[in-house]
C-alpha cells in the first residue's frame, strides 16, 4: 500500500480514533479529535481552558474532503458506529476539560458521547452551522442542541469503544473501572426523546479486571476485553452481562487468560465485520519484561496469537515485536488479493503522466528526457535491472529538479529504488511503478544516485551521477 492522500483537519487538534461508517457505505470516515484548543486558534484566546473545546469530524474517505464537524464537551478519545448508519459513539476521557493529570482524572463519570448523524445532516442541511476554516461547524455541546448528540455517562476515563458483531451491542472499556459498559443500539431512538434517561442505553456493566482498554468479538455472542493492569484478557459472555445486570445470579466470565505483558489493543479475525468468525485472537502486549534479550534501553514488545475456536484460549504463536505493537486486524487471506505488478494507469501517478505528455516524453517507454523550464528542471529516466536510462544529467545551482523514474520491469518482486546522495531523497518503485520526486540542487558539484532495492547481480553498479555547474559558470 502507499499513502494517496494526506490532508489537515481544520479546526480539530490531535487526531485519535478514527473509523469508517459500517453501513451503508457512505464512505465517511469519522475521526477524534482529542486535544482541547480555542475555537478559533488564533493566539486571540491562550492559558483560558474555560473556552477551549473540541471537535468530531466526518470527513469523505473517497475525496477525503472534510464533510462537516461538531464542537462537544469533554475531549474524544476513541470512537465506532453502528450497523444501521444512524449513529456514531466516542469515549471521553476528560469530560472534566481538564488541563492535567490530577484534573483530568477528578470525576468518577465520564461520558460517552452519541452522534445523531442523520440530524446533524439535517441540521448542516437547514443552515444551524457556523463556517470555521471552511467547514461546516455544528454545535453538540451538552445543552446546545440535543438533537445532534447526546452524553451517557459512563464511568471512569474510559478508552475503547467496539460495536459487537451482533449489530446491537457497544462495549465501553472503562479503564480506571474495572468495568465495560455495554450499550445497546436499538435504544438509541428513545435516547433523544427530550426527558429520556441518558443511562437508559446501558444494558450491562460487567466488572472485568482491572484496566479493560480495548473489547473484541467472535461473532458467537462472546466479548475479549484486553486489561492492562492484570496482564490478561478476559473472554466473556455478553448476554449473560446484561441477564446479571438485570439481576440473574450468573457470571458472564468465561475464562482469563494471562498475557506477557500488559496488553492494548486486540483483533479477533473479521471482528470488525458482519463476518466474524471466531478463529483467531491477538493480544498487542506493550511490555515484555524479561522475555527477550537485552538489546538496550528500546526493547522489543510481544504479540501473542491465540485459536478461540474452541470456545476458549489456546496459545499458538508468541514472540517479539516492534516497539510498540498498536492496532491489527486479522482478515481471512481469500481477501487479500492485491496486485503483484503496477497497473500502468494506476492514478497514483496520473498528474506525472499528464505533465510527460506536455513534455513530449512517453513514460510506458524507454526515457531518458531532460526538460529545462525555467529553472525548473524535469529529467524523466526508466529503470530496467540492472540499469538507469539515463547514466548521467545535469543541472545548474539552484534549479529546481524534478526526477521522473518509472520501473520498465514487469517481474514479481522486482521494485528498483532512486536514491540520490546528499539531497534526501530515496525513492521505492516497484515493477510497472512511475515515483517521482522534487528537490533543489543546491549545492555545485558530483551527486550519485544509485538504486538502492537489491535487484540484480550488478545492483551495485545500478547508479549514475548528477552534476550540479555553479550558476553563472
Ligand atoms: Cu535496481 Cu538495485
Ligand atoms: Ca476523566
Amino acid at each position: 500500500m502507499k499513502t494517496d492522500k494526506i490532508v489537515e483537519i481544520p479546526n480539530a487538534k490531535a487526531i485519535h480514533g478514527l473509523r469508517p461508517q459500517k453501513f451503508p457505505r457512505t464512505g465517511y470516515v469519522f475521526a477524534n479529535g482529542e486535544d482541547e484548543v480555542p475555537m478559533v486558534n488564533d493566539g486571540s484566546v491562550l492559558d483560558e481552558p474555560e473556552k477551549y473545546v473540541n471537535f468530531f469530524t466526518a470527513l469523505d474517505g473517497d475525496t477525503m474532503e472534510i464533510a462537516r464537524q461538531v464542537i462537544v464537551s469533554g475531549n474524544l478519545d476513541n470512537t465506532d458506529c453502528d450497523y444501521q448508519g444512524k449513529y456514531a459513539f466516542s469515549t471521553s476521557y476528560n469530560s472534566e476539560m481538564g488541563m492535567n493529570l490530577a484534573e483530568m482524572t477528578e470525576n468518577e463519570m465520564d461520558h460517552v458521547v452519541i452522534f445523531n448523524l442523520a440530524e446533524i445532516e439535517a441540521g448542516i442541511a437547514a443552515g444551524d452551522f457556523i463556517e470555521l476554516n471552511g467547514v461546516k461547524v455544528i454545535d453538540g455541546r451538552k445543552g446546545q442542541n440535543k438533537k445532534y448528540t447526546r452524553y451517557v455517562p459512563i464511568p471512569n476515563n474510559p478508552h475503547g469503544i467496539n460495536t459487537a458483531p451482533d449489530q446491537k451491542h457497544v462495549v465501553v472499556n472503562g479503564k480506571l473501572s474495572p468495568t465495560c459498559s455495554v450499550l445497546d443500539v436499538t435504544k438509541m431512538d428513545a435516547l433523544f426523546d427530550d426527558d429520556a434517561d441518558p443511562r437508559s442505553i446501558v444494558v450491562a456493566e460487567p466488572e472485568l479486571g482491572l484496566g479493560p482498554l480495548h473489547t473484541c468479538f467472535d461473532g458467537k455472542g462472546n466479548a475479549f476485553t484486553t486489561l492492562f493492569l492484570d496482564s490478561q484478557v478476559v473472554m466473556w459472555n455478553i448476554e449473560d452481562a446484561i441477564r446479571a445486570h438485570n439481576g440473574e445470579n450468573v457470571d458472564p466470565i468465561i475464562a482469563k487468560q494471562d498475557v506477557h505483558y500488559q496488553p492494548g489493543h486486540n483483533s479477533t479475525s473479521m471482528g470488525e465485520t458482519l463476518e466474524a468468525d471466531g478463529k483467531w485472537y491477538i493480544s498487542m502486549n506493550k511490555f515484555s519484561k524479561d522475555r527477550f534479550l537485552n538489546v538496550g534501553p528500546l526493547k522489543p514488545e510481544n504479540e501473542q496469537l491465540f485459536s478461540i475456536e474452541d470456545d476458549g484460549m489456546t496459545l499458538l504463536h508468541d514472540g517479539p515485536t516492534f516497539a510498540e505493537p498498536h492496532d491489527s486486524i486479522i482478515v481471512r487471506r481469500d481477501i487479500i488479493n492485491p496486485v503483484s505488478v503496477w497497473d500502468r494507469n494506476d492514478p497514483m501517478w496520473a498528474d506525472t503522466r499528464r505533465q510527460a505528455e506536455a513534455d513530449g516524453v512517453d513514460i510506458d517507454d524507454w526515457a531518458e528526457t531532460v526538460i529545462r523550464d525555467g529553472n525548473k528542471v524535469r529529467v524523466y529516466m526508466s529503470s530496467v535491472a540492472p540499469t538507469f536510462s539515463l547514466e548521467k544529467f545535469e543541472v545548474t545551482e539552484g534549479d529546481e529538479v524534478t526526477v521522473i523514474v518509472t520501473n520498465l520491469d514487469d517481474i514479481d518482486d522486482l521494485t528498483h529504488g532512486f536514491c540520490l546522495n546528499n539531497h534526501g531523497v530515496a525513492m521505492e518503485v516497484g515493477p510497472q511503478a512511475t515515483a517521482s520526486v522534487t528537490f533543489i540542487a543546491a549545492k555545485p558539484g558530483v551527486y550519485w544516485y544509485y538504486c538502492q532495492w537489491f535487484c540484480h547481480a550488478l545492483h551495485m553498479e545500478m547508479r549514475g551521477r548528477m552534476l550540479v555547474k555553479p550558476k553563472g559558470a
